[in-house]
C-alpha cells in the first residue's frame, strides 16, 4: 500500500484538504520570512548614491504625473538576458531615494533604470517630440509639449522638504539653495561658481548643461531629460561588493 492510496481520503474530506493546505503554506511562508528578521539591512552599501538635485526631481515629478511608469520599469531583474540587454541588475540602494519607488513589471517599453548616457540629450528631446522619427515602429506617445511648458519650481523648496520628511537627507543648505540649484543645472552659461556649489552640494556627476537645446528658458523638457540622463548612473560599481560583510548582513 503506499502513500497515494490515502490521497483519495484528502480530496473528499474538505476539512482535512484545508487544514493540510494551511500547514503546507505556512511551511512556505516562514522559509521565506524567517530569514528577514536576522537582516539589519536590506539596502546594499554603495558609494555614489545621493539625493535627486531639484531640476532632476521635478523631471521624476513630470515622469510620474505623465504616467511614464505606465510603459516603463526601472527595475533591472537579476537575469541574463536583462542584465546583458540593460546592464547590471537594480540594487535596492539604487531607489532609497525613490517616493514613490518606480519598479514594476510592466514593459510595454524597455526598462529605464539605466537609460542614463545611453544617449545624447538632442536624441531624448528629440524621441519625446516624436518618438516616431527616430523608432518608427513606436507606440509611445508624443509628449512635444513638455518643450513648450515652462517648469513650475515655485515650490521646489517645499518639495525637497516633503521628502526630508520620508527620509531623503537633504539638508537645511540643500533646501535654502533649491531655486539657485536647479537654475544652474539648466543655464550652464550663468555664473560658473553657482554651478560649483551645486557640484559641491551633489557631487561632480550633478553637471549643468542645455538639456532641451534651448538654453533660453528652462522647460519641462530640461527638467525630464536632466532625469533620464541620471537613471542608473549614480552608483559606482568599480567598488561594490556584492559579497562585503556589510551587504551579506
Ligand atoms: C504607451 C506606452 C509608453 C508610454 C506611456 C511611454 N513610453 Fe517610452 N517607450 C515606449 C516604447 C514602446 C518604447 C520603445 C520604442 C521607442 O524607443 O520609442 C519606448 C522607449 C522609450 C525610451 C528609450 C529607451 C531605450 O532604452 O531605448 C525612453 C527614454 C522613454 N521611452 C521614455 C519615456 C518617458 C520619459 C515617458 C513619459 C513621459 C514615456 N517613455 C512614456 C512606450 C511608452
Amino acid at each position: 500500500m503506499s502513500i497515494w492510496t490515502h490521497h483519495g481520503k484528502i480530496e473528499r474530506n474538505a476539512t482535512l484538504l484545508l487544514v493540510l493546505s494551511l500547514v503546507t503554506v505556512s511551511i512556505g511562508g516562514v522559509v521565506e520570512i524567517a530569514p528577514l528578521f536576522y537582516l539589519q539591512n536590506t539596502i546594499e552599501k554603495v558609494d555614489g548614491m545621493r539625493p535627486y538635485t531639484p531640476l532632476e526631481l521635478k523631471g521624476r515629478d513630470i515622469y510620474v504625473r505623465e504616467g511614464c511608469y505606465l510603459c516603463h520599469s526601472q527595475m533591472i531583474r537579476p537575469m541574463r538576458d536583462e542584465v546583458e540587454r540593460y546592464g547590471h541588475f537594480s540594487l535596492a540602494a539604487e531607489s532609497m531615494y525613490d517616493h514613490p519607488f518606480q519598479w514594476g513589471s510592466k514593459r510595454t517599453g524597455p526598462d529605464l533604470a539605466r537609460v542614463g548616457g545611453k544617449y545624447s540629450n538632442d536624441w531624448h528631446v528629440q524621441h519625446l517630440i516624436a518618438p516616431r522619427s527616430l523608432v518608427p515602429e513606436s507606440i509611445m506617445p508624443n509628449y512635444s509639449f513638455l518643450a513648450e511648458t515652462p517648469l513650475d519650481y515655485a515650490q521646489i523648496e517645499g518639495h525637497l522638504r516633503a521628502n526630508v520628511a520620508v527620509g531623503v537627507p537633504y539638508t537645511e543648505e540643500m533646501i535654502a539653495n533649491a531655486k539657485l540649484d536647479l537654475w544652474s543645472q539648466a543655464r550652464p552659461d550663468h555664473d560658473r561658481s553657482d554651478v560649483d556649489a551645486l557640484q559641491a552640494r551633489y557631487g561632480d556627476k550633478a553637471t549643468a548643461q542645455v538639456w532641451d537645446g534651448d538654453p533660453s528658458d528652462i522647460t519641462e523638457m530640461d527638467a525630464m531629460v536632466a532625469y533620464l540622463q541620471m537613471l542608473g548612473t549614480l552608483v559606482d560599481f568599480s567598488t561594490y561588493d556584492p559579497m562585503a560583510s556589510e551587504n551579506l548582513r
